[in-house]
């Protein structure tokens, strides 16, 4: 079906040699040249633009962020993300300065779930096992059994004790493709992400017309008409190795637009049609793309904006996390 006035579709091809080995810019050295100097590790969402992505130590999803925080030997962590990944970084490395570039990158999923309703919910309905994604505050990690990513929640879901009731916060969509990979029922916090439900089934039909034989690859945060219509459904960092090794030359990639950035660059010779939305050819989420080249050069050179937290909520919220990177390591969840 032809929508009137629909966008045209977004087809970014292979980079060319000299895209692919464009050296960095002044303003990318003095970022490099700070790094140095102070010892830091740039930790870069698959959302953030492809500027930032280059200059980064390691781009990945939710979840192999979290390893890399827990993880590195750096005085710094600069967090090109958004807040609750700050915040998460912070939380594995209480001792490290964590620094956001634009504190005010935050999420709509996170939001959906404020600490004090899931409190009352809880108080409210006692007993339930709390599994929450891990796009939500520090203070509702503190209320949590257990966090999950969209690369693991599969695997962590599968781990939870059979008799157990489980609430799923804050994503509905998620916690629905989870609760049907694992057959586990779920109650599920009516939250969602504002930039993945904007896909539709009659967005994605419009450009699967185009390119037929193009693999649609689908974030679970879309809503389950959309994940219906995938060829796969899968976290960020699945969807480099699903591309790489399917035959295919051509993708379709619903979930947010940065994410083409990482695939251009590790999956060679191959094309990327950006998922749509009714009003544009791509699908930017407005937190993640706050985050720009300046700003990380700016907070590189003044140590801010810092996250900061009550010693008690990053006790609490530590336990869900930590059982999490536990959990999660005994295998690859992003296999
Ligand atoms: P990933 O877990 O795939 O990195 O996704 C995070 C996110 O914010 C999706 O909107
Ligand atoms: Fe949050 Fe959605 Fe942006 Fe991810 S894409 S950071 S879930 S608002």
């Amino acid at each position: 079906m032809t929508t009137p006035h629909a966008p045209a579709p977004l087809v970014f091809p292979p980079l060319d040699a000299t895209e692919a080995l464009r050296p960095p810019s002044p303003l990318q050295e003095e970022i490099l040249r700070l790094k140095r100097e102070r010892n830091a590790v740039i930790l870069a969402h698959n959302y953030q633009v492809d500027e930032i992505q280059r200059v980064a130590d390691y781009t990945g999803d939710s979840l192999g962020l979290s390893y890399k925080a827990a993880e590195t030997q750096a005085d710094i962590i600069v967090f090109c993300g958004v807040h609750f990944m700050a915040e998460t970084a912070k939380i594995t490395n209480p001792g490290k300065t964590v620094i956001l570039p634009e504190m005010d990158a935050g999420c709509s999923l996170s939001d959906s779930c404020p600490a004090t309703q899931l409190a009352a919910y809880k108080e409210a309905n006692p007993g339930l096992y709390v599994v929450a994604y891990i796009n939500c505050s520090a203070e509702v990690k503190a209320l949590s059994d257990v966090i999950c990513t969209s690369g693991n929640a599969v695997k962590i879901v599968s781990q939870i004790p059979a008799e157990r009731e489980i609430l799923f916060v804050p994503d509905q969509n998620l916690g629905q493709w989870v609760s049907r990979q694992t057959k586990r029922p779920m109650r599920l916090w009516p939250g969602s992400c504002y930039a993945h439900v904007l896909y539709s089934v009659r967005n994605i039909e419009r450009v699967r017309a185009q390119f037929s034989n193009a693999p649609v690859v689908v974030h679970p945060e879309c809503i389950e008409a959309v994940r219906d219509m995938a060829d796969i459904v899968c976290s960020t960092e699945k969807m480099i190795s699903y591309c790489r090794d399917n035959p295919a030359d051509t993708f379709i990639i619903v979930t947010e637009t940065g994410m083409i950035n990482r695939l251009r660059r590790e999956v060679p010779g191959k094309s990327f049609v950006a998922g749509p939305t009714d009003h544009c050819g791509c699908n930017d989420c407005r937190f993640m793309k706050m985050n720009t080249l300046e700003k990380l050069r700016d907070s590189l050179a003044t140590l801010s904006p810092r996250i900061e937290m009550p010693a008690p909520v990053m006790d609490a919220a530590r336990i869900p996390i930590t059982r999490m990177l536990e959990w999660s390591r005994a295998g690859n969840a992003n296999a």
